[in-house]
């Protein structure tokens, strides 16, 4: 298996997977809309002989320092529990670390992002739509975000899932 970077000629293998990793088509159509509104920055996918196993998507938002937002993740069942999820992760915090990026929030179920250093207790001080106990951040620079509190913003595509 290798983790690259998704090209257009992935997108409908990435769509397949996405539609049968999730219960409705919202994530799908979600990374279609950040393409489309070119809010993609880094999109990983996980190819196991030319079939698309995984994909992460790291996307633009507003925030008071350089941040984007990781989502969706996703694996194909018969994948799941390989450490798939945990590589397209991993690669993309260096990417983004690489490009100097300095941190990454993320919605989810913190029993899966704590094991990749987010915490909820970091993003606690932002205000955004979703804020709560789901909403965490990581920092990629010297263990602190450069600016701890104020307002963050995902990409449009977010709110279009309604
Ligand atoms: C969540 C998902 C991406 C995990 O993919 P995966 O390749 O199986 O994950 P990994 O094998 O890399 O697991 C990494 C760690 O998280 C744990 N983990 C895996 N799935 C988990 C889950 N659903 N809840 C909590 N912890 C989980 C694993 O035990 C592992 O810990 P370990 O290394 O200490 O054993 C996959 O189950 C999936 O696609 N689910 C449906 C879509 C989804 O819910 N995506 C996440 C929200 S965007």
């Amino acid at each position: 298996m290798v983790i690259v970077p998704e090209t257009p000629n992935h997108r409908d293998r990435i769509r397949a997977l996405l539609l049968g990793a999730f219960p409705s088509a919202a994530e799908a159509d979600l990374v279609e809309r950040l393409h489309a509104d070119s809010d993609a920055v880094i999109s990983l996918i996980a190819l196991r002989d030319e079939q698309v196993i995984g994909q992460a998507m790291f996307s633009r938002m507003i925030a008071p320092f350089k941040a984007l937002a990781l989502a969706p993740v996703a694996v194909a069942l018969p994948w799941r529990r390989q450490r798939v999820a945990s590589r397209l992760i991993e690669n993309g915090l260096q990417r983004a670390r690489d490009s100097g990026w300095e941190g990454v929030f993320v919605l989810g179920d913190p029993a899966f992002y704590h094991c990749f250093g987010f915490r909820a207790g970091l993003a606690r001080p932002f205000s955004s739509p979703y804020a709560g106990p789901h909403l965490m951040a990581l920092a990629l620079k010297g263990g602190a975000l450069p600016i701890l509190s104020g307002q963050i913003r995902h990409a449009a595509a977010f709110s279009a899932m309604g």
